[in-house]
């Protein structure tokens, strides 16, 4: 018997607008939202308008507007099932947005062709929850493989870099263990020394501390914040660490039901929260 293909939904998504009226309106959205400094002409690095998401009837993503600025560090926060990873996993192109735009520096990169999925992922890291190394490569192999598969990077330069980068996140005396070798903690600070040798635009980190033991949390924070603070890189992080989001975040967004339902700098949301869900999530954190 055939299965029954449920009907998508229409959405009505007008063309990305043009790079120079989305930087003037986003900034004057985002200046009493966000604590980064706003430079001269600046444009969005990562732009997300009217971005939909459907999984055949179910609407995961409704409507998502969101700019995130060079060197801005944005934190999402949210429920669980709320459209965080969803949101993520687009802007990385690992699902296909049903409608809307995603532009990295006014390159739009929805609707982009294979040809050209390398060339855009080249410019957007990710470390995900569960780490996603390669289990049969050590530390500095996997911190290397992608300089030199997709960045064609020679063998000496992405070891350089690997040694460099693994160093600055505490590693420099695991780096020929392998994975199953490390803990948790040291695992996760490897998969981010692997996106930061990219050099990216952005790196998107999805829940990166949710499944660690407690005591390796603080690690991994470390690690961010140094990123967050002193390396310029921009960042989108979803995260339930609320001190980090206060800490480190320019912005903090919260997301509930696909929407997002208000965002503001940390001490906006979490001092002044004005939507009564997001109250309700604080509320239950915090608890
Ligand atoms: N590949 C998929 N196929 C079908 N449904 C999915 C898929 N990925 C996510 N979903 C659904 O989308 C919703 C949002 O999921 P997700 O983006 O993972 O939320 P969050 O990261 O905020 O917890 C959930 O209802 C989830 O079941
Ligand atoms: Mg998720």
């Amino acid at each position: 018997m055939a299965r029954r293909r449920h009907a998508q939904p229409h959405f009505d998504v007008p063309p990305a607008l043009p790079a120079d009226e989305a930087a003037s309106l986003a900034y004057e959205h985002d200046k009493d939202l966000s604590t980064h400094a706003f430079k001269e002409g600046e444009h969005p690095l990562v732009r997300i308008e009217h971005l939909n998401k459907t999984f055949d009837d179910n609407q995961v993503l409704k409507d998502v507007n969101l700019n995130v600025w060079r060197e801005e560090i944005v934190v999402v926060l949210g429920p669980s099932g709320s459209g965080k990873s969803t949101m993520l996993r687009c802007i990385n192109m690992l699902e296909t947005p049903t409608a809307g735009h995603i532009l990295i520096e006014d390159d739009e990169i929805t609707g982009t062709t294979k040809a050209n999925l390398n060339e855009h992922r080249k410019r957007i890291g990710m470390v995900f929850q569960n780490f996603n190394l390669f289990p049969h490569l050590s530390a500095k192999e996997n911190v290397m493989v992608g300089q030199t598969k997709v960045l064609k990077r020679s063998k000496a330069e992405a070891e350089a870099e690997a040694v460099k980068q693994l160093t600055a996140v505490g590693l420099a005396d695991r780096m020929d263990f392998m994975p199953s070798q490390l803990s948790g903690g040291q695992q996760q600070r490897v998969a981010i020394a692997r996106a930061v040798a990219m050099h990216p635009d952005v790196i998107l980190f999805d829940e990166p501390t949710s499944a660690l033991d407690p005591e390796l949390v603080r690690g991994v924070l470390d690690v961010m914040r140094d990123l967050a603070l002193n390396s310029g890189m921009t960042m989108i992080v979803v995260t339930h660490e609320m001190g980090f989001a206060r800490d480190v975040a320019d912005r903090v967004v919260f997301m509930e039901g696909g929407v997002v339902v208000e965002e503001g700098t940390p001490e906006q949301v979490f001092d002044h929260p004005q939507n009564e869900r997001t109250r309700a999530f604080l509320g239950n954190i915090t608890d």
